[in-house]
């Protein structure tokens, strides 16, 4: 098209974009139009930066020395970045972690940087890990999983949007009003980790160690290391759900029979297990344990409006899951299920044949795996006693079995929630109103996602995820990306939470 017709068009544009804007909020805060340019004519730089972190294969997963190495390389790139910022940075030393085989690999330090210490401002501490999920091109990649490749606006790459690309759109921000010597409206702090995909090892121990020095004078936490549930509306998530891992053992004695010469005269442990785990859930998906939703939160009419106006496409999710049928028709009984309510899944049996074949063996010891997704206000301890004394115990002894059982909870994380009508929760609203000209849905998670709690519970400050990535950006999945339009107006978001925090901080 010819110069002139674009120019209208993109003018016509502008202008939709304007009054589309207006609908939402007042004009944007003074200052930011300027930081929104330069985002964007800097936009390729940004990417590049990106092309060099995804380069470096840092795979926390696999033990080797050659990915610890490029780990250390990893943490190293960033650790100069924010010193290039102008922050003091403390790359602390973490030690080594002890591997099952004996083997002794070094921990990559923990980075905690301060950029800003004006007593008249906000102090935001962002949270990110730069460490990655394994990828091969091997594994069904399209594309090399370490070479950033942008196809119509997605940057394919192991870690673009888990969680690279975040940890740089929030750098992109401040380096933003560094180049324009714009006064950064908030004092920032961030803590990088590397060990994230592994488990998080070492991390709590150091927020615990931290938490009267790094930590003191943090007023809000922000995390930014989950997806949105839409394609194209942004999102704020306020909750995730806890976890309480069980194994129910049940044992005859340590060796197999067979079933020639001892069917007919036992009590299996196989039979008596699989009655256990057959008691747990109905094929309602209700859990049968006493007493396992009594604190459970009541719903509230503002939570349940907050479902109705969520961008999710059932259908679509239906069908990317493979899914003939959920239990739930709506999209609101679904996110309430996944979210709110407590789930019961069975996950396996040790000790059970599992081999192609029809082998005759009775097992004569064989342990159960099952977890329950804890909502607020449930607590791991009571659920542990409903679970064990109260619900196991009883339907065993109802069998008059002659095995010994023995029930264990082998993980009790709690759930985490936090309150929506905090200043930074009403700050990313107004953010994102600015930046994507639409209220966010306001969502959680149904997994277990530990950082937010320990900085809740041991900072004892607000703490927000904000998330970047589209829902289909595939984290720890093949052909992981993020899109263009994502980082870079991520990196827009984040500048202008600044100044809204800055604004509605007391
Ligand atoms: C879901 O799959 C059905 C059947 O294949 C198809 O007709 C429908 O268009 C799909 N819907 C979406 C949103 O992808
Ligand atoms: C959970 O319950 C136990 C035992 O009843 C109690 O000691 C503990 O304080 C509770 N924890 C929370 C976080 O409420
Ligand atoms: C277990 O034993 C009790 C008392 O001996 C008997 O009443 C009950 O029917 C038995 N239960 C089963 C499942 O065999
Ligand atoms: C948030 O504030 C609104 C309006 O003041 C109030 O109605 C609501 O109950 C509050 N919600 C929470 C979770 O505190
Ligand atoms: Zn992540």
């Amino acid at each position: 098209s010819s110069p002139v017709a674009h120019w209208q068009a993109s003018s016509l544009l502008a202008l939709l974009l304007l009054l589309e804007g207006g609908m939402f909020s007042a004009s944007p805060p003074a200052g930011l139009e300027r930081v929104f340019r330069h985002i964007e004519l800097q936009q390729d730089a940004f990417v590049q930066t990106l092309k060099e972190w995804v380069a470096i294969e840092s795979d926390s997963v696999q033990p080797t020395p050659r990915f610890r190495q490029e780990l250390f390389r990893m943490m190293a790139v960033a650790a100069d970045e924010l010193r290039r910022l102008g922050a003091s940075v403390d790359s602390v030393d973490m030690g080594s972690q002890q591997l099952p085989d004996g083997q002794s690999l070094p921990i990559p330090p923990i980075i905690l940087a301060e950029l800003g210490n004006d007593l008249k401002k906000p102090t935001v501490c962002f949270y990110g890990h730069l460490d990655v999920q394994p990828a091969a091109w091997g594994d069904g990649w399209l594309t090399d999983p370490y070479t950033l490749t942008e196809v119509d606006g997605k940057l394919y790459g192991r870690g673009a949007t888990d969680n690279k690309g975040p940890v740089l759109a929030w750098i992109n921000a401040v380096s933003t009003f560094q180049a324009l010597e714009q006064d950064l409206p908030v004092n920032i702090k961030f803590i990088l980790e590397g060990m994230e995909e592994a488990g998080s090892i070492a991390l709590e121990e150091l927020v615990q160690k931290e938490k009267d020095r790094f930590f003191s004078g943090v007023d809000y936490i922000v995390i930014s290391d989950n997806l949105w549930v839409s394609r194209k509306r942004p999102a704020v998530t306020y909750g995730t759900r806890g976890n309480s891992y069980f194994t129910v053992e049940v044992k005859c004695r340590d060796q197999d029979f067979h079933s020639g010469t001892f069917g007919g005269i036992l009590n299996e442990p196989m039979a008596d297990l699989v009655a256990l785990l057959g008691s747990l859930v109905d094929s309602s998906g209700r859990i049968l344990i006493p007493g396992i939703y009594d604190h459970v939160a009541s719903l509230t009419e503002e939570e349940k409006n907050m479902y109705k106006s969520i961008d999710l496409d059932l259908e679509e999710y239906r069908n990317s899951s493979q899914v003939k049928k959920f239990l739930f028709d709506t999209k609101e009984e679904i996110l309430m299920h996944l979210w709110r309510f407590p789930s019961l899944s069975i996950h396996g049996i040790e000790g059970a044949f599992d081999e192609p074949g029809a082998k005759t063996v009775i097992p004569g010891r064989v342990t159960g795996k099952f977890s329950i997704r804890l909502v607020p206000h449930m607590n791991a301890s009571v659920v542990e006693k409903q679970v064990t004394d109260h619900h196991l115990e009883d339907v065993f002894s109802k069998r008059n079995s002659s095995n010994q059982m023995a029930v264990s909870m082998v993980l009790g994380l709690p759930p985490w929630i936090a309150n929506i009508n905090d200043s930074q929760y009403l700050a990313a609203k107004r953010a994102i109103r600015t930046v994507f000209g639409t209220d966010p849905d306001m969502i959680r998670d149904g997994s277990t996602i530990p950082v937010a709690r320990i900085f809740q519970e041991i900072i004892g400050k607000s703490v927000m995820m904000l998330p970047l990535g589209a829902v289909d950006d595939g984290e720890h999945s093949q052909n992981e990306k993020i899109n263009r339009w994502n980082y870079i107006e991520g990196s827009k978001l984040f500048a202008a939470f600044f100044l809204e925090i800055a604004k509605l901080h007391e």
